[in-house]
């Protein structure tokens, strides 16, 4: 069965909205364990608009499955999490002004930069996986800088799917990449967009490891509440 990280930014972003203390990130994380999701993923930005490292050492501390730390290649950012050494980082492009992560992480056009920081991050004991477009240039670059695993940017696809256009290409698109970095030897992530209608079809992929998702989920949350948002995404990936 496909894995399933939850993405708990967003239960952040309504505290933030308020700068105040509920809800807490670390229950939510909890409850989504006690729902059965495999990991808990969450970002610290360098704007602090989620989590702050306060959060993240709580995370650290309670979270018993994975936890997966989304994160830039800025030094302060790579200091920080070297210091919480979560289960995982995944390094992820970051834009002051985009309203979430755009696109996938340019590995191969700043090939030195990254190999150094997955370096850095590997030698504090942390697995670290690549957020990348599905392009073969890319994951032949989160290859040569040492990583063995890259998360696919399902942005493309799950655009495609909501505005009812041509996501079927994106799929077979994610689906050819997915198998040629499986036969280079990576472990295959994807995220980003994915939806309780538009999962599937990423989850059925040959080989799939994981999907991390968050803003459908959290969306979700709001009406049946987390566990049962989470219960009901881990089916849809059974
Ligand atoms: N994976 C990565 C690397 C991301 O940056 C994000 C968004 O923060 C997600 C997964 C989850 O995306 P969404 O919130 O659209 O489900």
């Amino acid at each position: 069965m496909v894995r399933l990280g939850v993405n708990i930014d967003h239960v952040v972003t309504v505290r933030e909205a308020r700068r105040t203390f509920e809800p807490d990130p670390v229950s939510a994380a909890l409850q989504c364990e006690e729902a059965g999701c495999d990991g808990i993923v969450c970002h610290l930005r360098k704007d602090r608009r989620h989590i702050n490292e306060k959060d993240l050492y709580g995370l650290k501390q309670k979270v018993r499955t994975r936890l997966n730390m989304e994160m830039s290649v800025d030094p302060e950012i790579v200091d920080i999490a070297c210091r919480a050494r979560p289960d995982q980082a995944t390094l992820v492009p970051e834009n002051r002004r985009e309203i979430t992560t755009e696109g996938g992480l340019d590995v191969a056009g700043n090939f030195e930069k990254v190999r150094d920081v997955v370096g850095r991050l590997s030698s504090a004991g942390i697995e670290v996986s690549l957020f990348i477009d599905p392009e073969p240039e890319q994951a032949a670059a989160s290859k040569k800088a040492g990583v063995n695993m890259v998360e696919f940017h399902t942005g493309r696809y799950a655009e495609a799917f909501n505005a009812g256009g041509d996501h079927m290409k994106e799929l077979g698109c994610l689906r050819d990449m997915s198998a040629a970095a499986i036969e280079e030897g990576l472990v295959v992530c994807a995220g980003h967009g994915l939806n309780y209608r538009n999962v599937t079809p990423v989850a059925r992929m040959n080989g799939m490891y994981e999907l991390n998702i968050g803003h459908s989920i959290i969306s979700r949350a709001v009406f049946v509440g987390i566990k049962e948002a989470v219960k009901e995404m881990k089916g849809l990936l059974a």
